[in-house]
């Protein structure tokens, strides 16, 4: 179907934003121009298979159409790009239940038109009686519980996320950011998207009775054109358009969380919900071939590891080494698989456990662990031990969405309730999906998790700790301090890869949106000690090449990731393309459109 879409893409006629400036007035980084690189032969997406959307007046990019319109609409009714966000961020946690979600959590990157950076920690938090041990069975064993059921969830982080950040930037009241989600919970037509999800994840839905009453009505997954109506979460959604965060955190909406947890032997309490906080952290930072990268702290290891690979790769001319060259895809390995051992040794809540945050994104540090990669083979893992000494003793599901308005507000949201549909339990009288988020702790030292990450004890299951995420969302400022690029993506471990690489396409590269996202991702995460590629992404002979270079590479069956960019092209418009991974849109406020064929 995706590569079908790629094809259909192809044949539509060229739409081209109309030049402002001349080309010559593209060549900031080049991003509106893009160079050409050549994709290997029989990868989905060709380089020039697809257009950008291109906008005067703001852009809004997610996995599905219905919410990147209700973002539109409130940047079309005067709103700035957070009040968008959390228009959007409360639709999509009704029109893409999978990973949209109030009943998870997240991380926010702003960057103000006005210069002012902020980035908040909405993550999910573990319950006051959560343990160290509380995911492994009498004999020491890992059990399944973090991944399914009530005592997978941690407490949820968006709806006093999205309600921070409004107090702290939005302009438009509150209540009117909430409505479009009561509109919509009240009934959808199913699209394309959301009838495929809930098809392909009926076993797993089936498994939770009020989730299945809800998401299969009528014992059967809805169809396209079939209308989905969640009675119990436009409820909920009244609530918090009424009381703001006191609606979910407090009230009727606890009461309904509490008396879930009950039933399901669960630990979340009217206590943690009432003590939960989001909070603004000092954004992550780091130049980038004069490029300045804002991303995410700790609790999201998505901003330090993506700075250590970055540092360590700005060591070498990847330009002329050649897009996906043996060469490039060699030290990118060798950069990711460096950064991921200090990832799953030292990262995890600061407020728990001191981050080695300022070491880890240093130059010094870059050069140290740059010294140790062969150019002409690769480290076997076991050899990469985390470069700062011991680690502390103690203590598939996303979505990413980017949005830039009129002014030049910029923000990248990537929110999650971790595994599709989470924890599968949905809390009766809500109607809110919970995350399982609690499988992100480590649940024993050593054992992978769900996404094979191998993590330390510094990011053990402690009460009220925040557990340690991958999530990316990104800002870059060009030279001259402008909003270049904004993008994120969902995909686990592999996000930071993901958006690493997205960076490196346009700073590096120069691509423009379109091949940025449409090049083939590459994934290593120290352990396992394998080099993962989307499925064609590499010609033959450089998979050949990579493995006399000793890298067990791996052909991924699907994709990797699911990235929303923007890239705000010289002139200011917006330039922006969902990834066609999954099919979601971008749309433009004051669509510029040239057909040029
Ligand atoms: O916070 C994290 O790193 C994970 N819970 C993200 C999960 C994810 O991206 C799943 N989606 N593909």
């Amino acid at each position: 179907m995706i590569r079908s879409r790629a094809l259909a893409l192809l044949l539509a006629p060229l739409v081209l934003s109309v030049p402002a400036c001349g080309p010559s007035g593209l060549s900031r980084a080049d991003a509106a121009q893009g160079d050409t690189v050549t994709f290997a032969p029989n990868w989905a997406f060709p380089n020039g298979s697809m257009s950008p959307v291109v906008a005067e007046k703001g852009m809004v990019v997610t996995t599905d159409r219905v919410a990147s319109e209700v973002g539109a609409e409130i940047l079309r009714r005067g709103g700035n790009a957070v009040d968008a966000a959390v228009a959007t961020h409360f639709a999509l946690a009704v029109v893409n239940p999978e990973a949209g979600n109030i009943g998870g959590g997240g991380f926010m990157v702003v960057r103000m038109a006005n210069g002012t950076t902020a980035s908040l920690d909405f993550r999910e938090a573990a319950p006051m009686a959560a343990t160290a041990n509380m995911f492994l069975d009498a004999a020491g064993n890992v059990t399944d519980r973090s991944l399914m059921g009530h005592l997978a969830s941690g407490v949820p982080g968006s709806v006093a996320g999205m309600w921070e950040a409004h107090k702290r930037f939005g302009t438009l009241p509150w209540a009117d950011l909430v409505q479009p989600a009561v509109n919509l919970a009240e009934g959808i037509v199913v699209h394309e998207r959301l009838a495929n999800s809930l098809r392909s994840n009926a076993d797993k839905i089936g498994r939770f009775h009020e989730t299945a009453r809800i998401f299969l009505p009528n014992n059967r997954p809805p169809r396209v054109g079939d209308r989905l109506v969640q009675t119990d979460l436009a409820n909920t959604f009244r609530r918090i358009a009424a009381d703001g965060m006191a609606g979910f955190y407090g009230g009727r909406t606890a009461e309904l969380i509490e008396a879930e947890m009950r039933r399901g032997n669960g630990l979340i309490t009217r206590e943690d919900l009432a003590r939960y906080r989001a909070v603004w952290r000092d954004p992550l930072r780091f130049g980038y071939r004069g490029h300045e990268v804002i991303s995410m702290p700790p609790p999201s290891s998505g901003g330090v590891t993506m700075a250590e690979m970055l540092n360590i790769l700005e060591g070498y001319d990847l330009r002329s080494m050649g897009y996906l060259s043996p060469e490039h895809v060699h030290v990118f390995a060798e950069a990711a698989r460096r950064a991921y051992a200090d990832r799953n040794a030292y990262l995890a809540d600061p407020d728990f456990v001191p981050q080695p945050t300022q070491r880890m994104i240093s130059d010094e540090y870059a050069a140290e662990r740059r010294a140790t990669i062969a150019l002409d083979r690769a480290t076997p893992s076991p050899q990469v031990a985390p470069g700062l000494g011991a680690p502390p003793r103690e203590g598939t599901h996303t979505t990413h969405y980017s949005i830039v308005d009129e002014a030049g507000n910029a923000v990248a949201v990537t929110t999650t309730i971790n595994s599709l549909y989470g924890s599968l339990v949905t809390i009766e009288g809500a109607g809110i999906v919970m995350n399982n988020e609690m499988d992100d702790f480590t649940a024993k030292p050593g054992v992978p998790n769900q996404f094979g990450l191998v993590q330390g004890a510094a990011n053990a299951v402690a009460p009220g700790k925040r557990m340690l995420s991958a999530m990316t969302p990104t800002i870059v400022l060009d030279p001259r301090g402008r909003v270049l690029l904004v993008t994120g993506t969902p995909g686990g471990a592999t996000i930071i890869t993901s958006i690493a690489q997205i960076v490196s396409n346009v700073v590096d590269f120069r691509m423009d949106v379109t091949t940025a996202t449409a090049a083939p991702r590459l994934h290593h995460q120290h352990l396992p000690d394998s080099l993962r590629y989307e499925n064609d992404g590499l010609s033959a002979a450089t998979a050949a090449r990579l493995r006399a270079m000793g890298h067990a590479l791996a052909e991924r069956e699907g994709y990797q990731g699911d990235v929303q960019s923007i890239i705000v092209l010289p002139n200011g418009y917006q330039s922006a393309i969902a990834d066609p991974r999954r099919g979601g849109a971008a749309v433009a406020v004051g669509e510029v459109r040239r057909v040029v064929q």
